[in-house]
């Protein structure tokens, strides 16, 4: 054998030392817990044979507890680049085999030399979190590699699309990166994310919880908010992760995507010209509106069991990438609350950051009322969404299908708030508060004077009718211009495709300055 034939096969044999991580039986562990190791689930994420790995011979650098005479190649992370349907991420995978895939001062620069890389190159950054936290050996070296990651989350906020995938346990200080991110996606059953585990919280509180039911991938789907996306396999997770990726740009700098289309703009749906309830106070499902009108029904749901009075998600319309928000009938009467504004907040917030038209959907009875809300800061949480509309500068094009009362009609990407194009349905309801409300306030007096039930009734019932005819309609708004035009709900999809074409080269900017102060 030739000399560079040996280094050929010494090089070979490192490589495959180096894709065991932790040992053929870590890795039988790993898969017995029902888990894929980091670098099959970068396998599964990027378009087969495009990654580019870097750092594979990286070695931890500890002297204490007897570390140095246990390294491993990669250190604990494989990171580098590859494409998802042709276009270039950056990825980072935590390797759970090599010490718990637990953060070293070398594992941290290894993710900042990717995170760098994105971000000199325009490119979205996912990160596959596997790990038992803090390499504990590594005391501060540890922490700070934890914050050099944190910081430059914070830098690539709003220049590069960030998606996190937590595929094991993610606790502690670890916690922050994916909180810091854009998305946050999580396997249900093997993924828990939590600041501080069961033992503390029995130890400081006294409750007894388990994992899953402190931060497991429906707690943190349907009452923390926290999760974006829960899928029941990591197989499942990683398919959401190359369909979310499909409907951003890659950089702020970049248009939103435009995939090929073969749903016809024009399709007309029949079906919404009925889909609103006689009675006013009946509910109807906005999926289903959103579903009929966006390219072959297809809608990717962010957040979908939190909050569910209010929806937001991504779909196209005439292959136009768009965020769509859209308040939800079916729960709580689609009304504005704490956690439906700082969901559709942050939402129209990453809209707005990565140039993604803004199509909402209308049907709001105003701000939840109570105590509850009120102590928790609804005047703050609710501004959020008023700030968010208003500062975004992206096309927004608005449908009212039903009620758009008080306050809440200002929120929804109003007219007043540089609404581009706001469209209304015939079944529009545009006034400060629902003709019931109305009618208590206006007539409050009258009312208690008249003794008779049945007269009393009559009575309130011809004013709300008076109301009704006067206020609960789309023409008012209309007549002062505050609405573009009042549209047939089948003719919905066309028209939305049409001013979302009219505004693809909308430009618009904010007055400079350092950054904007959002009510937190
Ligand atoms: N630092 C160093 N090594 C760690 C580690 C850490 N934070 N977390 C796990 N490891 C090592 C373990 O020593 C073990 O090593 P081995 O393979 O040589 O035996 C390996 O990673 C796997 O850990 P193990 O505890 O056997 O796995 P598990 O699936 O039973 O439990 C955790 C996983 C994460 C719950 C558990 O490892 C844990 O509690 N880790 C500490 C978490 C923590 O407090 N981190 C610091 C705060 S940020």
């Amino acid at each position: 054998m030739s000399d560079i034939q040996e280094k050929v096969k010494e090089l070979m044999g490192y490589r495959e030392q180096a894709r065991l991580g932790g040992g053929q039986k870590r890795i039988d562990s790993q898969h017995k817990k029902g888990k894929k190791t980091a670098r099959e689930r970068i396998k599964l994420l990027l378009d087969e044979g495009s990654f580019e790995e870097f750092d594979m011979f990286v070695k931890h650098r500890c002297n204490n507890f007897g570390l140095e005479e246990e390294t491993y190649f990669g250190d604990g992370v494989v990171t580098g680049y590859g494409t998802i349907n042709g276009r270039q991420v950056y990825v980072f995978s935590q390797d759970f085999t090599v010490f718990g895939g637990s953060l070293s001062e070398t594992f941290a620069a290894k993710i900042c030399k990717v995170m760098d890389m994105a971000m000199k190159n325009g490119a979205p950054v996912i990160g596959i979190n596997d790990s038992g936290g803090a390499r504990i050996q590594e005391g501060v070296n540890s922490l700070s590699g934890y914050t050099e990651i944190f910081q430059r989350n914070i830098l690539a906020s709003g220049v590069i699309p960030q998606i996190s995938a937590i595929f094991g346990p993610c606790a502690g200080g670890a916690v922050y990166s994916p909180a810091l991110t854009d998305f946050i996606l999580m396997s249900k059953g093997s993924s828990y994310m939590f600041v501080t585990g069961p033992k503390v919280v029995k130890t400081v509180t006294g409750e007894d919880v388990t994992q899953e039911q402190l931060g497991g991938a429906s707690i943190h789907a349907a009452k923390s908010g926290v999760a974006h996306f829960v899928s029941e396999t990591e197989e499942e997770g990683i398919e959401m992760l190359r369909k979310l990726l499909s409907f951003l740009p890659s950089n702020n700098m970049e248009d939103a995507p435009v995939a090929a289309c073969t749903d016809a703009i024009d399709r007309m749906e029949d079906v919404l010209n009925d889909i609103i309830p006689d009675n006013p106070n009946k509910p109807y499902n906005v999926l289903d509106v959103i579903h009929a009108v966006v390219d072959g029904g297809d809608f990717l749901e962010s957040q979908a069991k939190f909050a569910p009075n209010i929806v937001t998600g991504f779909a196209r319309f005439g292959g136009q990438s768009v965020g769509i928000i859209a308040n939800q009938p079916k729960f709580l009467a689609g009304v504005l609350d704490i956690n439906a504004s700082r969901k559709a907040a942050r939402f129209v917030r990453f809209c707005d950051a990565f140039n993604i038209p803004i199509v909402t959907f209308v049907d709001v009875p105003g701000f939840l009322p109570g105590t509850a809300q009120e102590y928790g800061g609804i005047i703050i949480h609710g501004a959020k969404l008023l700030f968010a509309y208003g500062e975004a500068t992206v096309p927004k094009v608005t449908v009212i299908l039903r009620k758009a009362y008080g306050g809440a009609y200002c929120v929804m990407s109003s007219k007043h708030l540089r609404g581009d194009i706001n469209y209304a349905w015939p079944t529009a309801e545009i006034a400060v508060m629902g003709p019931k409300g109305a009618t208590e306030v206006l007539s409050s007096k009258e009312i208690a004077a008249i003794e008779d039930e049945q007269k009393k009734a009559e009575f309130i019932a011809q004013k709300e009718e008076e109301y009704r005819d006067k206020f609960a309609n789309p023409y008012v708004a209309a007549r002062f211009g505050y609405i573009d035009d009042i549209i047939e709900p089948r003719n919905t999809r066309f028209r939305i495709a049409r001013a979302l074409q009219s505004l693809a080269n909308k430009r618009l900017a904010n007055p400079p300055k350092k950054h904007s102060n959002i009510p937190l």
